[in-house]
């Protein structure tokens, strides 16, 4: 099979050099001038591999090769630079170049990278492969999320405060995980997580979580049993496994004396202690049906009076300084 690369570069002194030195190799090459001119020739016909120069008129080579990865990502692209400089390649590649030459380009190092890149890659075939992979993750993200909002659902049919509650602990666990500069993985554990984390209510009895009344000793003993009730029920979907420490141990409190395990400060992960303190601060500012809304000044004063007992002390002092719980 012959691959057909195009070289691109403003002079034509080096668009020569490149297209014999890589014709003798037995490669297809079309010479391209400008970006223009490249983009037309794309738009044309397949192309295998482009060599892009940093340096063009026009549109220089770092905006074109955005360009070329937005609409062509799976033709692989070898910036050639003048420059020299590693900066430039290093830029250019986490833009999405495969390699970067510097000129004057040598016979033997252009082969051989044409070569290795060409093969990593191998054209359409990788293309195929990262996009049936990027679709497989974007159906399991879906169907991940799916699951969440069926099982929010579910409960919110039983126990409409759950529902809304489980929202604005979400939003505000977010907003924590943002302040804290959390990577995206984290901040989409926190959001489910959030979701998620009275699942378990669905074992309990809807009288007991609709009481006008405080609870009973026994009722409260019921209540807590909804961590388990919660890891019980979400435990038999794989894809609900980066949410299972929130369901199981959003109730537990660095000093030991949480439910359902006692866990101690070190055991708690720092999404589960976001969620605590997102969960406890929502609980005390919202409506319920035994007592009205707390003043958001009261619930801060409980999280400070609890800061280093019950709640992470570095996350109440952020909660309070940067306001985040005005939402
Ligand atoms: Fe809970």
């Amino acid at each position: 099979m012959s691959y057909h690369i195009v070289t691109t570069d403003d002079e034509a002194a080096i668009r020569k050099v490149l297209g014999i030195m890589l014709t003798r190799a037995g490669y297809e090459v079309s010479t391209c001038s400008q970006g223009a001119e490249l983009l037309a020739l794309l738009a044309q016909r397949p192309v295998d591999l482009i060599l892009l120069d940093i340096k063009m008129p026009k549109i220089n080579g770092l905006d074109l090769l955005v360009q070329i990865k937005r609409e062509w990502p799976h033709i692989p692209v070898i910036m050639v630079t003048a420059f020299g400089d590693l900066e430039t390649g290093i830029k250019a590649m986490r833009l999405g170049a495969s390699d970067y030459l510097t000129k004057p380009v040598g016979q033997q190092l252009l082969l051989k990278t044409v070569d290795e890149v060409l093969h990593n890659t191998s054209g359409p075939q990788m293309h195929q492969t990262e996009q049936q992979l990027s679709e497989a993750l974007s159906t399991l993200r879906d169907v991940r999320m799916g699951t969440l909002e069926a099982f929010s659902e579910t409960l919110a049919q039983k126990d409409t405060y759950t529902k809304i509650h489980s929202l604005r602990v979400r939003d505000l666990a977010v907003a924590i995980g943002k302040a804290m500069k959390m990577s995206q993985d984290s901040l989409d554990t926190l959001a489910g997580g959030a979701l998620l984390h009275d699942i378990g209510k669905i074992g309990i009895p809807e009288e007991i979580l609709n009481k006008p009344t405080s609870l009973t000793a026994e009722e409260y003993e019921m209540v807590k049993t909804h961590p388990e009730i919660g890891v019980r029920i979400a435990s038999h979907l794989s894809q609900l496994d980066p949410f299972l420490p929130i369901i199981t141990s959003h109730h537990e409190r660095l000093d030991g004396t949480g439910y359902p395990h006692g866990l101690s400060a070190a055991q708690i992960p720092m999404e589960v202690r976001i969620i605590s303190l997102a969960d406890a601060f929502e609980a005390m500012t919202a409506q319920r049906p035994y007592r009205d809304a707390l003043p958001i000044e009261f619930a801060l004063e409980e999280l400070k009076a609890n800061s280093g007992t019950q709640f992470d002390p570095r996350l109440v002092d952020l909660f309070i300084e940067e306001e985040l719980f005005h939402l």
